[in-house]
């Protein structure tokens, strides 16, 4: 008997905690704003980074969500039972409000009242940071978790590889230690005590008390406020409760792994089957909230289209196996359906979606048979028998004649015993990328959103420059994208020409004028009705809570914002245009720094 389901505990999670004071919010978009740290949201609290770095938020100081992630570090792990590119994270909040007692007593109430999840108290247990040079053993949450009725034997005490977050306590940003909570995921007997190395013993839950920042150059400084930023990862730990073997067979997947089972005459699934089948499943399923998303990502060479590139792509090479057929498109209507129900910007982008999946597979299809017939040819060669490997420029052919990402040449070459000169191809593809590449050079490096004085200053220069472009080419200018890194802002917006020198010199101009008048800058929380009618910009649609920041410079730009910015805008400095060119049909792209 199933015991949950990932409808029933997004449902529960949510109404817990708003019974608790919480506000629920919509999922933020996949695509970071202001935050070029990753290509994807990763993490429930990432949107929230500007909030738990003190600046106020819309609607108060107790939330609770369920966020869309992707994460794209070991796609090609997708095909065990645990992996998932795409996943959603349950959450709830704390902005300088309630702290460790509250946090971890609703989360034990949550687990194991009868009235939510009821588990069993006797199959959990709890982890805490053990301590280092730099923050203190978390003493607190163990007299805590044992008011609640934890016994020391169920507490393990880890560093900062387990027990603090981001993982490792190295990257910048907000962070803390953090208290995790497992559960016993087996048939076997629990023993009295925890071994966290046991992996019968899952982790479901992670309250992290983010009191700390930690700068560009290593040191970690008391943040404004003490947070709390928890994560549950809804597939895992529905997979965990009911003692599955895998996500796959939770509800999130089992209608898709059926419809595949169906669609391509499987009866007995051998273990390459099984493989192939999940990752059918986890990547058109991720690709289907990529491309429903509002952010209009769509299949390409760079940065985030590449990723959804790639993941439609290996699907249709793990499906080729059972149909020459077109497939992706029947796949995907069921996820739509299913998920329409959860996420209405799925539903209204359905259209997009399918046409999108449509296009990328014809024009895969086109170059596949000859790309597998050449690869066969390769793999004969005598210095591939003789190495067992496929050099770097060999897969990077592969890549840009056929259109084979990397892990298309890998699941290739594992089958046939072989490997792939992963750092050769990365150094091709980067040789060759380093032109067209739109991806900025940080985007990769991880850690948490940035917010340094410069990229705040970029940020600021960036709702002037949206202002100064209405001024000059008219009031259909608004932001299609937006990017910020150390070096340079990007900002694309949709206009039918290329903008003469003349504009660019207009537009860099009333910015730097503006830039000298030292305008203030202040926010206002209001609804997005009175937004709207006072002149703010911004995309009014169902994406907005009930509450929004609108953030003024003087009485000069007005825009919907989550911040930070400058406090005035001489602390901009002199903003400068450097490029000006197209990126699709009826997008420009303007990329602009601030010294
Ligand atoms: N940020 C933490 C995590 O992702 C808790 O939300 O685990």
């Amino acid at each position: 008997m199933v015991m949950i389901t990932t409808e029933q505990l997004r449902e529960k999670f949510l109404d817990f905690f708003k019974e608790k004071g919480h506000v629920i919010l919509p999922s933020a978009s996949l695509v970071p704003e202001n935050d070029s740290s990753t290509l994807f949201i990763s993490a429930g609290m990432q949107p929230l980074v500007p909030y738990l770095m003190g600046e106020p938020h819309p609607q108060g100081t107790k939330l609770a969500d369920v966020q869309k992630c992707v994460r794209t570090g070991d796609i090609d792990e997708v095909g065990d039972a645990w992996h998932l590119t795409f996943f959603e994270m349950l959450g709830n909040w704390s902005l300088g409000d309630y702290w460790k007692k509250e946090s971890l007593t609703w989360t034990w109430e949550f687990l194991t009242s009868p009235e939510w999840l009821g588990l069993d108290p006797k199959k959990l247990a709890v982890s805490v940071f053990a301590g280092n040079d730099t923050c203190p053993q978390d003493k607190e949450s163990v007299e805590i978790w044992k008011s609640l009725g934890v016994p020391e034997e169920r507490i393990a005490y880890l560093g900062v590889d387990d027990n603090w977050w981001p993982t490792g306590g190295k990257s910048t940003g907000p962070q803390g230690p953090d208290s995790e909570v497992f559960f016993w995921s087996s048939d076997d007997p629990v023993p009295d005590e925890f071994d966290p190395s046991d992996d019968r013993w899952t982790e479901i839950w992670n309250n992290v008390f983010m009191e700390y920042n930690r700068t560009s150059d290593g040191n970690l400084e008391p943040l404004k406020q003490k947070n709390v930023d928890t994560g549950m990862g809804l597939e895992r730990t529905v997979a965990v409760l009911n003692n599955f073997k895998s996500v796959y067979e939770t509800d999130a997947f089992d209608f898709i792994i059926d419809f595949l089972k169906e669609k391509f005459d499987l009866e007995e699934l051998s273990s390459e089957d099984i493989r192939a089948v999940r990752v059918i499943a986890d990547h058109l399923r991720a690709s289907v909230f990529i491309l429903g998303d509002d952010a209009g990502v769509v299949p390409s060479n760079v940065a985030r289209g590449y990723i959804l590139r790639r993941l439609i792509r290996r699907s249709i090479r793990y499906g080729r196996r059972y149909t020459q057929d077109k497939f992706v498109g029947s796949v995907a209507e069921i996820i739509i359906k299913r998920y329409s129900r959860v996420y209405e910007e799925i539903d209204r982008n359905k259209n997009k979606i399918l046409s999108e999946l449509d296009k990328e597979e014809d024009k895969f299809r086109k170059t596949l048979s000859t790309g597998l017939k050449v690869f066969k040819k390769i793999i004969i060669q005598p210095e591939v028998q003789e190495s067992g490997m496929i050099d770097g420029q060999k897969t990077f052919d592969l890549f840009s004649t056929f259109g084979f990402p990397l892990e298309i040449v890998k699941d290739l070459a594992r089958e046939n015993s072989l490997r792939v000169d992963e750092e050769g191809f990365e150094k091709e593809f980067k040789r060759h990328q380093e032109k067209s590449r739109t991806a900025s050079k940080g985007m990769f490096k991880g850690g948490l959103v940035d917010h340094s004085p410069q990229v705040i200053k970029m940020h600021t220069a960036t709702h002037l420059l949206q202002q100064a472009l209405r001024d000059v080419l008219g009031d259909h200018i608004h932001q299609k994208g937006s990017r910020i890194t150390h070096e340079k802002l990007t900002f694309d917006f949709p206009h039918s020409e290329k903008l003469s020198d003349e504009e660019i010199k207009k537009v860099e101009d009333i910015v730097n004028e503006k830039i000298l008048q030292d305008l203030p800058v202040h926010y206002e929380i209001m609804t997005p009705q009175e937004a709207k009618k006072s002149g703010a910009i911004g995309v009014f649609d169902e994406r907005y809570d009930k509450q929004v920041k609108v953030y003024f410079i003087g009485d000069y730009s007005k825009e919907i914002c989550g911040g930070p910015h400058v406090k005035s805008t001489k602390e901009v400095g002199k903003f400068k245009i450097l490029k000006e060119k197209s990126v699709g049909s009826g997008i420009r792209r303007i990329e602009a720094t601030v010294e």
